[in-house]
């Protein structure tokens, strides 16, 4: 079942702009606190409930917390547990700054002012050169229960780094919009995917001085989320949630990117072992073929130091399983032991999604969902009382519910229970968007079809047999076409949709709803963020948004969707200090949220294996430095499609100056590990001769991050 299409509100020509027909706040009441003041917002006019309906009456609280950080936020008044999550983005999912307790307005380097006329408007300036950062003025602010709107405007030809994730310029540019709402969409160029850190830094340059000044913005909020960078202004809307903003006064830009790392935490310090290399694919059959790879790399003379595996070792793609036939553990033990000696190390893939047993089927047996089912630790249905069921890999399924202990709980004891089998040395966390592949709780009612397959064709399934190369592959090379050729090849499910998206607006049907006066609409909220799947409904690859969560305030999914990714990181980090007590846990993480880099490193997804999609890394590189999680790096040689021997022999350079240096290939492609060809196996020596020296300094950079909030990937000055 698809849900109908929607037009996303920036592509909607038929849609009242906020600005035009809201009537904005007055602020009354003001009271001067240690740090700062507050104030009520009361709405200056009738409701114009566009998107959503209007909150009547605000909080404004503004905080100078520290010299370098002002803070604003507006608030419902009147906020009580059935609301709660609606609004408040609770400090225990992501770090909620406070004053330091010693600054005020006159010693900030940041000056605050407002008028009332027409409306309450804002302006944010550095004292220290005046140097306007975000000015509200000639603009309404919009609060209503599913959309928030507040415009700034911003100088001529701006220069905006950040706003992770995205695979785009370093320079957004100011012809931009970054929608967050994670998606498990691959490597789509302007489209919303894994990552969701809502802070951007801007840079003014002076080129006359040659000098340049530089500011932070971060808008605390984890709802979904459209920033319009246009010509002269920002427009930031969410669909809910509260204004939480966090104005950084730099000045350069290294400041910043300490200042910002204050708020959300400093980078998790790694084990050393995790800055050797990496060699991943989806494709791997058995333990002998990983045993091949291994000798494949020590034969070649190329430094291996961690060997991993995808979804292939599970039976039947379940969790904390091994397929009897292909991967079984008495095999694996001996496997790792043989490794283990040799000083290398293990990570195995964990999909975010659990199994759900046929109960129709007795010997249809998979204890974890047995064990989270009794704990009562799978986010709900709240339809039918019973779990939310989707759909992945290894068919109908379930998800952990982080929000509550028992989350936490289940996936400790699984996490531990399983390294008693297999001696794993970190954990690799897929499909935490979370991805699911059917639309709303298609479980329901269906678990005894279990094990269904996915949807879609898998790579290496007969059905598609396009080939796809780098963007200059010869085709007439008769080594590499033949050795392609040979292998079934289907591009990812990820390309398929991205092409769908791209050709769906002549086919949209135009749908918006209406708000309700007292009612929120979770899954078709009246005003469409720009989600880049065919159709752009929320409830697309992912559990619906009316989801509910097992705590005090049943959280919806709606709230906390763009957390789950962090929430599951955050959960396996602390599991490994359950399995390696006073050991820095090593995890991998798709989805991630501000904060996330705490806990966890980050791969940046399904890449292409095409030149482009080289060159866009290293932005996200950066952005990834810049948002605090420096253990980032892409999948070298290219994930989706075949590569070939130039690209490849690039990629493998590239990415040695990459904190996480892994090279991983989609299932049914051509082999990639560097060993393959002889003349990348001679770059990736001679490159890793390189990193390997220079490991020493990456470590302290790695160290000066983990304390300061320095970065490791940087741009040259
Ligand atoms: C997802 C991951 C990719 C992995 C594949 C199969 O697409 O992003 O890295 O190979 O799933 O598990």
């Amino acid at each position: 079942m698809e849900p109908p299409s929607l037009v996303p509100n920036i592509l909607d020509p038929t849609a009242p702009n906020a600005q035009d027909v809201c009537p904005g706040y007055k602020a009354s009441n003001l009271e001067n606190t240690a740090s700062g003041f507050t104030a009520d917002l009361t709405l200056a006019g009738p409701a114009c409930n566009v998107y959503g309906n209007d909150i009547a009456d605000l909080a404004l609280t503004v905080e100078y917390q520290t010299k370098n950080r002002l803070s604003v936020k507006i608030l419902p008044k009147y906020i009580v547990p059935s609301n709660y999550t609606e609004y408040i983005l609770d400090g225990s999912l992501t770090p909620e700054p406070t004053a330091d307790g010693s600054t005020t307005a006159e010693d900030s380097d940041l000056t605050f002012t407002w008028t009332n006329t027409p409306s309450f408007q804002f302006k944010v300036t550095r004292t220290s050169d005046g140097e306007e950062l975000w000015n509200t003025y000639g603009c309404v602010i919009v609060f209503e229960d599913q959309f928030l709107e507040m415009p700034t405007s911003m100088v001529p030809n701006y220069n905006v780094y950040g706003l992770a994730e995205n695979i785009h310029d370093f320079r957004l540019g100011n012809n931009y919009t970054q929608t967050f709402w994670a998606a498990d969409s691959g490597n789509p160029i302007d489209g919303n995917l894994y990552g969701t850190h809502p802070f951007y830094l801007e840079t003014r340059y002076d080129n006359a001085s040659s000098s340049s000044t530089s500011h932070g913005v971060y808008a605390r909020n984890a709802h979904g989320q459209d920033w319009l960078l246009r010509a002269d202004n920002i427009t930031y809307r969410t669909i809910g949630g509260s204004f939480d903003m966090y104005f950084l006064s730099g000045d350069t830009p290294k400041q910043v990117i300490k200042q910002y790392q204050e708020i959300v935490g400093l980078p998790v310090m790694q084990m050393y072992w995790t800055f050797g290399f990496h060699q991943c694919r989806w494709g791997y059959q058995n333990w002998t073929v990983l045993q091949d790879v291994v000798d494949g790399y020590a034969n070649a003379g190329i430094q291996l130091e961690v060997i991993w595996t995808d979804i292939d070792y599970m039976d039947q793609y379940r969790d904390f399983t091994n397929g009897a036939m292909n991967f079984p553990v008495p095999a694996g033990q001996e496997f790792l032991a043989k490794l283990h000696a040799a000083g290398q190390h293990y990570v195995p893939i964990v999909d975010s999604n659990i199994y759900a047993e046929n109960p129709d089927n007795s010997s249809d047996v998979y204890e974890p969902f047995q064990r989270g089912s009794a704990m009562n630790a799978f986010i709900r249905n709240p339809d039918t009382e019973d779990f939310y069921y989707g759909d992945n890999w290894p068919g109908f399924s379930v998800w952990a519910d982080y929000l509550v202990p028992q989350g936490q709980d289940f996936w400790t004891f699984e996490l531990v229970d399983y390294h008693e089998r297999i001696p794993y040395d970190g954990i690799w966390i897929d499909l935490s968007e979370p991805s699911s592949f059917c639309v709303g709780s298609c479980g329901d009612g269906r678990l005894e079809e279990n094990p269904v397959h996915p949807p879609f064709i898998l790579p290496g399934e007969p059905g598609n047999l396009e080939l796809v190369f780098p963007e200059d592959f010869e085709i007439t090379n008769a080594s590499e076409a033949a050795s392609a050729s040979s292998a079934l090849y289907t591009q990812t499910r990820v390309t398929t949709t991205a092409s769908a998206a791209a050709s769906s607006t002549s086919m949209a049907v135009f749908m918006r709803t209406k708000p309700t006066p007292g009612v929120r609409n979770l899954n078709f909220p009246p005003y469409v963020i720009n989600n880049l799947f065919e159709g752009h409904s929320l409830l697309k690859n992912t559990v619906a948004p009316n989801a509910t969560h097992n705590d005090e305030f049943n959280t919806t999914e709606y709230a906390v969707h763009n957390l789950f990714g962090h929430q599951i990181v955050n959960a396996t980090y602390h599991g490994l200090l359950s399995v390696f007590p006073g050991r820095r846990p090593f995890v991998i993480g798709r989805s991630t949220f501000s904060g996330s880099g705490t806990v966890t490193g980050h791969w940046g997804g399904d890449n292409n294996s095409r030149w482009g999609s080289l060159y866009l890394s290293i932005a996200q590189a950066f952005t990834f430095s810049m948002a605090g999680i420096p253990m980032f790096g892409t999948d070298a040689c290219g994930f989706s499609g075949n590569t070939d021997e130039e690209l490849c022999n690039r990629w493998m350079q590239v990415n040695a100056f990459f904190p996480f240096y892994r090279n991983h290939n989609v299932k049914a492609t051509i082999d990639q590990e560097a060993y393959r060809w002889a003349s990348v196996a001679e770059a990736t020596r001679t490159v890793m001769n390189i990193r390997y020296a220079l490991l020493p300094y990456m470590y302290t950079l790695f160290y000066q991050a983990n304390t300061m909030g320095e970065t490791v990937l940087r741009a040259l000055q």
